[in-house]
């Protein structure tokens, strides 16, 4: 039933990823939303009786209600009201690991609870986070605005610091010249799956909505030798709500400084192409560029050959694989591998002028912005095919 239309395919596992049991739905077309109530007042009423007959606590709508629309339809159900960007805040907050992920889910909870603070008690309450629950009166309405305006901008800072911390360990990346590989996709296509496969790390992996939250880097070396880090990020859905994007803008940059992208699909999902556009098109929000891209056709294993060629078809670049039951894992890396050879990267780095010969690799295969002689080498500020920055790597380590 839930398949004929798949954005509420998709809230009902958000909701049972929240931790709720769904016993009843209700739908309405309308040219335009109420603007008190987002649906018509006799809807309101039959909604109210269902919700009786069920014996519900929670109505939970496939949309984003305005603040006046969320109290309004509270007090006319007499229930706890719930819009979509609420849900995923909610599961958001259920599964932020690191320090990082918890903050940014913090934030973006407060900066949806500001414009709800309509003198109601109840909706101090409802997103809780060490905040007063107390009256509704004028002047507790402002303490508690400015608290939130405090925590707000406490939060934005701490958020900065990490995220230098972050820029520095990335840059630190880049100087031992390890390509970085970060594995994209729809929530639930196998990402964690694939990390732990291809490196043999545990990350948590759990058939649930968004298990992963934050982004989890491994060291591992491709067939050649070659050393990568993949980083396994949050998964994408439809309609991810803006604000969350903005919550997690500082998580999805690091993918736009990945030297390739795995977008990771869940093949066995029938909607696998409209995931497919999700994901383009929070990575389009981002300013990622889909021809960065490889795509695994992910479990495989559940699907008749012919689906997998159809697959291939439509998804340029693709190699089917079973993150699993560990099939097609050697053509994958090969082809990482030969997307990362063919292509180039910025480095800096430092030839002991005992090792000057290596410099003719940047004449032949790069570009040389900067050079300076220094006490103990050349230093060198420029581009090189990916190819040769793996030669040059060893070379130097084996000084
Ligand atoms: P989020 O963290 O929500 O973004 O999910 P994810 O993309 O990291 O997915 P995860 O690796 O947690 O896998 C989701 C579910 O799919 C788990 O139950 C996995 O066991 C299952 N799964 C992953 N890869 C395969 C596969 O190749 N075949 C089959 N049959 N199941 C798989």
């Amino acid at each position: 039933k839930y398949n004929q239309n798949t954005s509420l395919a998709e809230l009902y596992n958000l909701v049972e990823s929240a931790g709720y049991q769904v016993v009843g739905e209700l739908s309405q077309s309308r040219s335009t939303p109420d603007p008190s109530l987002f649906i018509g007042a006799g809807k309101v009423e039959e909604l109210k009786q269902l919700a009786k007959n069920f014996k519900v606590c929670t109505v939970i709508f496939d949309h984003d209600l305005s603040p006046i629309q969320q109290k309004n339809l509270e007090e006319k159900l007499e229930l706890t009201v719930i819009d979509r960007t609420e849900l995923i805040l909610k599961i958001f907050s259920q599964r932020a690991h690191t320090k990082e992920g918890k903050l940014q889910v913090e934030l973006a909870r407060l900066n949806y609870l500001l414009p709800r603070l309509i003198g109601k008690g109840k909706q101090m309450s409802r997103l809780g986070g060490g905040i007063g629950t107390r009256g509704p009166g004028e002047k507790q309405l402002e303490v508690d605005r400015r608290t939130i305006k405090n925590r707000i901008a406490d939060l934005n800072k701490e958020i900065e610091a990490i995220k230098k911390h972050r820029t520095i360990q990335r840059n630190r990346r880049k100087k031992i010249l390890v390509p970085v590989i970060s594995l994209v996709g729809y929530t639930n296509a196998g990402k964690s799956t694939l990390l732990n496969t291809l490196t043999g790390s545990e990350v948590y992996v759990k058939n649930q909505l968004f298990a992963t939250l934050d982004p989890v880097s491994r060291k591992t070396k491709l067939p050649s030798g070659q050393e990568v880090i993949f980083t396994d990020t949050v998964g994408f859905i439809q309609n991810l709500p803006t604000q969350l994007i903005a919550a997690f803008r500082a998580t999805l940059e690091e993918i736009k400084e990945a030297d390739l992208l795995v977008h990771v699909v869940d093949v066995s999902n029938e909607n696998y192409l409209e995931q497919v556009e999700s994901v383009y098109k929070v990575l389009k929000q981002i300013g990622v560029e889909k021809s960065l891209f490889i795509t695994a056709l992910n479990k495989a294993d559940l699907v008749p050959h012919y689906l997998i060629e159809r697959a291939k078809r439509q998804l340029p670049n693709s190699v089917p694989i079973s993150a699993k039951k560990q099939v097609g894992l050697d053509e994958l890396l090969l082809k990482i591998e030969d997307c990362l050879s063919a292509r180039s990267s910025k480095i800096e780095v430092m030839i002991p002028y005992n090792k000057i010969d290596l410099l003719h690799l940047f004449y032949n295969y790069g570009i040389i912005e900067h050079l300076e002689y220094k006490n103990d080498g050349v230093f060198i500020l420029g581009t090189l095919r990916n190819k040769e920055i793996g030669y040059l790597n060893k070379s130097l380590s084996n000084l």
